[in-house]
């Protein structure tokens, strides 16, 4: 038996298990797991001691070389993905736009030419509908056989990005023919438009209008609405960057009734609240994200659905924007703040300090929240998302104990401020590999660009 690297001694978790074991490599893949496997044969042992043996983080909801709100997101697939390196994340799954009139193909090739040569680690597409006519339906099973299983509509941005709820309900009936599944982004975008204007028409538009014209229940009744459209048609459906206690009661009234409803939500609005907005003169820019911070209290409630499974994906939604020029774009109207914030180095340290170090729940939660269903959701399971014989070998290997203090002094993303800094967090990864080659060792990157390939991914059917 020979093989090109063994893990030794570390603890292995997936979403199931915790146990000591050597993991054997070869090429790409996990080939062995055991108690002390041969060591004199192995090109290169790395040393897991103390340290916890994970598969590689998936993030479902990113956003880079993006264009929107009048410029492009600041990471593009080389310096994003080498930033999701550092953090411990080995799969990311990006959004390709179909603009309208466009057909989704040219969506897909577009997406694809900005990631083939740059991304550093593996990535897939969901496909972003904002036109869907009758015509251009068959094109969906044609995405799906090409690999590209899920769909993301917008029930928000009036012009820009939002569908009808006729093409929802078109588009929900494809996917529960073909296995694929529908994310959704949950806010009413027409009546929160009503409040912005009439914001904007009393004068108030400093970064904080943000928040404060896109209220809780607009989230709640568009989340409630995807729900029933989806009951409708016959199909699951994936609620994105769900932010607030009254959207997550919506998805575990669904939840309890037996629907296949799945939400995420992403560790801004674990962290971080619609107080960042006091922040001095035109500082809380860097806090406008859709849907926006809210107060406090809903952070305990979206821990504790993390806990109970009421939300079952942690992603980022990293959606990069520097603050000078481009945040700067907003400084006399919130509505001109291109939406988003960057978060895709800092997902997998956040989520295990919050969650593990503070005992809200187990590793395995942890990984199952990081990694494994995400793959199960996503068409991605059991190539990642766990460590088994036969998997990808995207592997990290964590530092429990270790502690950082998030900075943008000290990150690895394209941006020059960090939504997180000066949060202290306990757990860090150390060594990453993808496809069995180590990627970040020591605070180094040893990746290149290009060498991310795009991942088929299959459907649920
Ligand atoms: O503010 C956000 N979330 N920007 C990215 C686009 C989206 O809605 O996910
Ligand atoms: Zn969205
Ligand atoms: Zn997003």
């Amino acid at each position: 038996m020979s093989f090109d690297t063994i893990i030794t001694d570390g603890i292995v978790i997936t979403a199931a298990d915790s146990f000591e074991a050597d993991v054997a490599i070869e090429a790409d893949r996990v080939v062995a797991l055991g108690r002390n496997l041969p060591r004199d044969s192995a090109k290169n042992i790395i040393d897991a001691k103390g340290k916890l043996i994970l598969p590689g983080g998936i993030d479902v909801h990113t956003h880079l070389d993006m264009p929107f709100g009048g410029t492009t997101s600041a990471d593009d697939f080389e310096t994003g993905t080498r930033a999701a390196a550092f953090g411990g994340t080995t799969t990311l799954i990006d959004f390709a736009i179909q603009y309208k009139g466009q057909t989704l193909r040219t969506a897909f090739d577009t997406w694809m030419k900005k990631a083939e040569s740059k991304a550093c680690t593996d990535y897939s597409f969901h496909c972003i509908i904002t036109d869907l006519p009758d015509a251009q339906l068959d094109e969906m099973p044609q995405l799906v056989r090409e690999g590209v299983t899920s769909f993301k509509l917008f029930m928000a941005y009036p012009g820009v990005f939002m569908l009808d709820d006729a093409s929802i309900f078109k588009a929900l009936r494809s996917s529960a023919k073909t296995g694929a599944l529908v994310c959704m982004h949950a806010e009413n975008g027409g009546a929160i438009d009503v409040i912005v204007k009439q914001a904007l028409a009393e004068g108030r538009t400093a970064p904080k209008y943000h928040a404060l014209t896109r209220p809780t229940t607009a989230e709640a009744e568009a989340t409630a609405r995807a729900i029933a459209l989806a009951e409708m048609a016959g199909a699951p459906i994936y609620i994105v960057h769900l932010s607030c206690n009254d959207a997550l009661e919506k998805v575990r009234e669904a939840r309890d009734r037996g629907l296949p409803v799945f939400a995420e939500t992403c560790p801004q609005y674990l962290y971080l609240s619609i107080d960042n907005f006091d922040a001095p003169g035109f500082e809380g820019a860097k806090y406008v994200f859709t849907p926006p911070l809210r107060e406090k209290w809903h952070q305990e409630k979206l821990w504790n659905g993390l806990k109970n499974d009421h939300l079952q994906v942690v992603s980022t939604d990293h959606c990069p924007f520097c603050f000078k020029d481009q945040k700067e774009l907003g400084k006399d109207d919130f509505t001109k703040i291109p939406n988003g914030g960057p978060g895709i180095e800092h997902r997998m340290s956040l989520i295990y300090s919050g969650g593990v170090a503070k005992k809200r729940f187990t590793v395995n939660r942890f990984v199952e929240l990081t990694a494994a269903t995400p793959a199960k959701l996503f068409g991605l399971y059991p190539r990642k998302g766990t460590i088994a014989v036969g998997s990808d070998a995207d592997i990290v290997i964590f530092d429990p104990i270790r502690e950082h203090t998030i900075s943008a002094k000290t990150h690895h993303m394209r941006v020059d401020y960090s939504m997180f800094e000066g949060i202290r967090v306990t757990g860090m990864p150390e060594v990453v590999l993808s496809r069995g080659r180590v990627i970040v060792e020591k605070n180094e990157f040893l990746g290149r660009a290009g060498q991310g390939e795009f991942i088929k991914r299959s459907t649920q059917a």
